[in-house]
């Protein structure tokens, strides 16, 4: 069967990369990362790095958004390759849905296996403090339209895919391991998606905390969703960056969302690093 337009772009995309990345280095990387608010740098400190700015890659949907920089990058962290998306778009940029998740498509038509996904958060649950990181158990994605609406790519995924263990055990023991090593301890919880770009109100947010959700951000639900439609084994790693509307008394801002990203950046590109390795040796 031919391939949808959708997935043709995706495919043209991923050809572009290929031959831009891939071809320059021994090993096909089979595992992805991709840095939200702040994280960027994570990139910047592989070793071997090669960089694509997304506006280079034919098809790719453009970040305009503070601290989100934008490239696709291939490089070492020790003795693994990854490819990371140093930045990602949003639903509330005004792409559409699948233009979000068209990144995380690319990177499973190139053959990525596992897909560690990070985020900055606003805290619900009254015992996570900023600073915190939590690993994502499940998510709750009702408030916008599922990225795998419209005609059904049948060559890289089923049509009801299951999402009942869309964030694997066995990668969040890795994580628990890595961070015990570090000396530092991880939250876990389910993480809930909402469109943005407003932060909610705090009435919303009392109604996120009934519906069963610890944290609450703009982003990672729409692009595991992806992942896990094409197979992708998945991690998420929330940054606690701010007590959500209403549990503390203080107006949020974005300022104070990257100013929080930054204090804990050391700690989390520590656990990313050694999460890589060993990940990277469960096979
Ligand atoms: N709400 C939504 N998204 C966020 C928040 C928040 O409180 N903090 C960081 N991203």
């Amino acid at each position: 069967m031919t391939p949808t337009p959708y997935l043709q772009t995706v495919i043209q995309a991923a050809d572009f990369l290929s031959k831009r990345l891939m071809a320059k280095f021994p090993e096909k990387p089979r595992l992805a990362l991709i840095l939200g608010s702040g994280l960027g740098e994570f990139a910047d400190s592989l070793t071997e790095r090669i960089a694509v700015p997304f506006s280079a890659v034919p098809h790719f949907p453009q970040s305009s958004v503070t601290g989100h920089s934008g490239n696709v990058v291939l490089g070492r962290i020790g003795s693994v390759w990854v490819l990371c998306l140093q930045g990602r778009v949003h639903y509330y940029e005004g792409h559409d849905i699948r233009a979000v998740t068209f990144p995380v498509r690319v990177l499973g038509i190139l053959g990525i296996r596992r897909l560690i996904v990070t985020n900055a958060s606003g805290g619900i649950n009254p015992r996570f403090r900023p600073g915190d990181l939590m690993l994502i158990r499940d998510h709750i994605s009702l408030f916008y339209p599922n990225p795998l609406i419209g005609s059904n790519e049948a060559s890289v995924g089923p049509r009801f895919p299951d999402m009942s263990a869309a964030y694997s055990e066995p990668l969040r023991q890795v994580a628990r391991h890595c961070a015990r090593r570090l000396k530092f301890s991880l939250k876990e919880g389910v993480y809930v998606s909402v469109t943005g770009p407003s932060y909610e109100s705090p009435a919303e947010i009392r109604m996120l905390k009934r519906l069963g959700a610890d944290a609450v951000g703009m982003s990672t639900v729409p692009e595991v969703i992806v992942a896990r439609h094409m197979g992708m084994e998945c991690l998420g790693i929330s940054n606690i960056t701010n007590p959500a509307a209403g549990i503390s008394k203080r107006p949020l801002s974005h300022a104070e969302v990257l100013e929080a990203g930054e204090r804990v950046k050391p700690r989390l590109m520590a656990l990313l690093a050694a999460t890589c390795e060993q990940v990277s040796e469960l096979d």
